[in-house]
């Protein structure tokens, strides 16, 4: 049956970012799919609740409270899953994002942290994911990316830099882990997590956020949690090295933060 393919029986995975938003959606997802899953972000009674969501579908969680800044950190968790659950399959790098900042405040220590924080977090992780998965049944590696990877804003010079070099370190992983690991990523339009409630919270930005993508709506995170549901398990078994668009249709961005000309 087709949806057998979308199943993660018995698998095991690490979502960063998890204790809300978006890495929530996905580490209940990758439950209800069936799969052991670690949890990690830096408020613990946050993580508790998507630990307690996940405990619920009959699988188990293990929790840990961690700043995922710290890379020694990121990677630890691989060995921790690993420990925790006999195994590790998944590996979805979801903490990331960096604040708007107009191009003449955008530091280049800013930059540098903008880098880290996105990709260098979900290098950590995977490279200490790999030995893991390779002692195991191979595994599938998913990285939140964005939409403004590739359309053109004002106010993201950082951001959008750090997640277009995660979505390139997608596709170069992935040349290097095939065919046992399959690494892809997800372009990530609008979604209404906490990241985003400084303009969902203005109606008149809402409403022009909304005009102005295709779908007509913001993105929940179970839209995201979905697509990560298939490029991690069976069903996206032939799709590696890919970034795939969840974004409502956007070809241009939906945010105008009204920054001047200089
Ligand atoms: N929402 C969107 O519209 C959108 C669009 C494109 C891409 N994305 C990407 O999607 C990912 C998730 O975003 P989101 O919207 O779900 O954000 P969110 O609602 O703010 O959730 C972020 C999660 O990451 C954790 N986190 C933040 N900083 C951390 C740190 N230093 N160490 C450990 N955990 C940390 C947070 O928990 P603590 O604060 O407790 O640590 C929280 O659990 C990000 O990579 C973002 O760039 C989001």
């Amino acid at each position: 049956m087709i949806l057998d393919r979308f199943r993660l029986t018995d698998r095991a995975a690490v979502v960063t970012g998890a204790g809300r938003g978006i890495g929530a959606a996905v580490a209940l997802a990758l439950a209800q799919a069936g799969a052991d899953v670690l949890v990690s972000a830096r408020t613990e009674a946050q993580l508790r609740a998507v630990a307690e969501a996940i405990e619920g579908t009959g699988r188990r969680a293990e929790v840990v409270v961690a700043d995922l800044s710290d890379l020694d950190a990121a990677a630890a968790l691989a060995d921790t899953a690993a420990r925790a659950f006999g195994r590790l399959d998944v590996v979805v790098n979801n903490v990331g994002g960096t604040m708007p900042r107009p191009f003449m405040d955008t530091s280049p220590r800013f930059l540098e942290a903008a880098f880290h924080f996105n990709v260098s977090t979900a290098h950590a992780l995977t490279r200490a994911a790999v030995p893991h998965m390779l002692a195991g049944e191979g595994g599938s590696v998913v990285n939140i990316s964005s939409a403004m990877a590739r359309t053109q804003g004002r106010g993201f010079v950082a951001y959008g830099t750090a997640k277009a070099a995660l979505a390139h370190f997608t596709r170069l992983a992935a040349t290097d882990l095939a065919p046992r690991i399959r690494v892809n990523a997800i372009a990530v339009g609008s979604v209404a997590t906490s990241a985003l409630d400084v303009v969902l919270t203005d109606d008149g930005l809402r409403r022009e956020m909304e005009r102005t993508t295709p779908l007509g709506r913001i993105g929940d995170p179970e839209d995201i949690a979905a697509a990560v549901v298939y490029l991690a398990s069976p069903a996206g078994g032939y799709v590696t090295g890919k970034l795939l668009e969840v974004d409502g249709g956007l070809d241009r961005p939906n945010l105008d933060l009204g920054l001047p000309d200089l």
